[in-house]
């Protein structure tokens, strides 16, 4: 069975970084690029350097460090801003410019003013002026997801022959099913006669929570790059979350794909961007939300200590986790408290442990979580009540 590449191009120091109060300053933004390199992603979009001189300023210190990745800056469909991420990109060992322009009709009228025709002229002179600077070209069609089908057809073609060496095809507002969007990296991969020319790359964004999904549905039709940020971090609610698609590749083999990525290490990046960009991660995120190793009900517990695949496809040292928790609450059952009794070293019968659960589930219905020191109050109490006089 054919087994392809799929190439990782993070956006967390772009797209990411465009989240309310996730701002970065130079040294944050070199110290998360080297996370992400030894991490194993293919492609760095390091910022927007005609956005402000300490993007610029950053995507130029990046380049200069980062030589197992390529480094990406984006680019409006503009000259300034092609000749300015050219500029910043001039260290770098594999310098990508990302430029391009809207598409959808909606975009065309309400953003430009514009005609479908004038928007692909400006479309191919882009991405001419990057290929006069940098060999590796990345076109994007922003809102192709809600972009007429046979019109993104055209430009992607023209793109293509103008030198664009991957094509984007985001769905920017999230908007797509997951077969839709599938059915739309299919058209093209049928309706463009040079597609074999460049690599189709899918950018989709969490509004229906539905990014990861569209991503691999991309890449299934024939995408080989997927845009993601580490947590899933992004414009409104989110980029397609990268631990989630390497994970879903890899617990997928018979899919026929693999990246490059480390797995082990995706929970220690995954933590080291939520400190930095103080974006705390939600407990239930999967991967690498605190609560994705957990498991608090009897049933799933019970199932869990007879054997952890009854309760867990991925082992969390796998994905460089700490490890399953069994907690306990009011929920919980006899197995997991006797586990929990033993790692604190009680050793009990079946008969102790059916007299202190009556006691335990006292305890775990005034509280959240019931705790170790309260599992030593409940052992120590039944062994003073066992103790004859
Ligand atoms: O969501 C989007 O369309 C983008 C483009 C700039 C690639 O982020
Ligand atoms: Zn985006």
């Amino acid at each position: 069975m054919s087994n392809h590449k799929v190439h990782i191009f993070d956006t967390t120091l772009r797209d990411g970084e465009q989240v309310p109060g996730c701002k970065l300053n130079t040294k944050e933004k070199i110290e998360l690029a080297l996370a992400l390199e030894d991490l194993g992603v293919d492609i760095i979009e390091a910022g927007f350097p005609i956005s402000s001189p300490g993007d610029f300023h950053s995507v130029e210190e990046i380049s200069r460090i980062i030589r197992n990745a390529s480094v990406c800056g984006l680019s409006r469909a503009v000259k300034k801003d092609i000749e300015v991420a050219a500029e910043a990109l001039k260290h770098a060992k594999r310098p990508r410019i990302h430029t391009g322009i809207g598409t959808s009709d909606l975009h065309i009228k309400a953003k430009f003013n514009s005609t479908r025709e004038e928007i692909l002229e400006r479309a191919v002179q882009a991405v001419k002026w990057a290929r006069n600077l940098v060999e590796d070209v990345e076109f994007y069609a922003e809102d192709a997801g809600r972009t007429d089908n046979e019109y993104l057809a055209r430009v992607i073609e023209a793109v293509i022959r103008a030198g664009a060496t991957v094509v984007n095809i985001p769905d920017t507002t999230g908007y797509c099913l997951p077969h839709q969007y599938g059915e739309k990296i299919g058209y093209l991969v049928n309706h463009v006669n040079n597609i074999d020319k460049a690599i189709i790359s899918c950018h989709c964004h969490n509004d229906l929570g539905l990014a990861t999904a569209n991503s691999i549905s991309g890449v299934i039709a024939g995408a080989r790059q997927i845009e993601c940020t580490i947590n899933g971090l992004g414009e409104r609610a989110g980029n397609t979350s990268l631990e989630e698609v390497v994970m879903v590749i890899k617990q997928h083999a018979d899919l026929g794909f693999h990246t490059r990525v480390n797995s082990q290490k995706l929970n220690p990046v995954s933590r080291l961007v939520a400190e930095t960009m103080r974006m705390p991660v939600q407990p239930n995120k999967a991967i690498v939300g605190s609560n994705a190793f957990s498991h608090s009900s009897g049933i799933h517990q019970d199932g869990f200590l007879k054997d952890s695949l009854t309760y867990e496809i991925i082992n969390p040292e796998e994905v460089g986790a700490d490890g399953s928790k069994i907690v306990l609450t009011a929920r919980s059952g006899r197995s997991a408290l006797a586990h929990r009794l033993h790692k604190i070293g009680y050793s009990f019968t079946r008969n102790d442990i059916d007299t202190i659960y009556g006691k335990f589930l006292q305890v775990a219905d005034t509280k959240k979580e019931v705790n170790e020191e309260d599992l030593q109050n409940l052992a120590k109490a039944y062994l003073a009540s066992t103790v004859e006089v």
